[in-house]
């Protein structure tokens, strides 16, 4: 457990980050890298239109996309809900590993993002709607698997401050799942952190 006011400590920048934020340069990050990604062609070109983009700190770490993707395919799953799409890369990576007759829908608010993804994940359909985190945690509870990512948010959960809405909102959620009887967790290190819950 952390003191309040660690939070940019070195550890904080070690215990979790993304292949192409925060660990980029991190040769252990770079050895994973290479030993363990199989991006698909279609993957790895809208990575790379997405590393063009000003934002693009807040795209999927490939990495845990991979993780996710592998584990809908291990349950073998059919339908998923992805919410807040950006450019669409863990979307496609998903909608890459359900059968023919498997869907996915794909929520964001954000028209410019879809737009620049668009080209790369025909695949997946998108709508547009507003949700919160935690409203919507009650309605997806009836999923059998939920993946939560960016839940360490850089380290600002611990402590939040005053005002920060979206880390003092993440770590409600955080805290909520935690708290849940009726699902099985794991909190995971990959990326920005990366929640795994589930109901047998
Ligand atoms: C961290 S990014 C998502 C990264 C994405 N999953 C990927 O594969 O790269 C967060 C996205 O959520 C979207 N977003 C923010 N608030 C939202 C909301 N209330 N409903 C749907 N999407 C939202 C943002 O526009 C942004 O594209």
């Amino acid at each position: 457990l952390l003191a309040k006011g660690k939070r940019k400590s070195k550890f904080f920048r070690m215990s979790s980050g993304k292949s192409h934020v925060g660990r980029k340069d991190d040769p252990v990050m770079q050895y994973l890298l290479n030993h363990s990604l199989r991006e698909h062609p279609a993957l790895k070109k809208l990575r790379q239109k997405t590393m063009e983009h000003k934002l693009s700190m807040i795209m999927v770490a490939c990495e845990q996309s991979q993780f996710m993707a592998n584990l809908a395919s291990l349950i073998k799953v059919k339908k998923a809900i992805e919410i807040g799409v950006y450019t669409g890369y863990n979307a496609l990576s998903i909608a890459l590993t359900l059968p023919a007759d498997g869907k996915l829908i794909a929520c964001d608010v954000s028209e410019e993002y879809i737009n620049i993804g668009r080209p790369f994940w025909r695949l997946v359909r998108a709508t547009h709607e507003r949700f919160n985190y935690v409203p919507i945690y009650n309605f997806i509870i009836i999923m059998k698997c939920i993946f939560t990512v960016n839940v360490l948010w850089s380290g600002r959960v611990v402590n939040p401050e005053e005002g920060d809405i979206d880390s003092i909102s993440i770590d409600k959620l955080n805290k909520k799942l935690h708290r849940d009887v009726r699902i099985q967790l794991s909190m995971l290190t990959v990326g920005d952190g990366l929640t795994l819950a589930f109901k047998i």
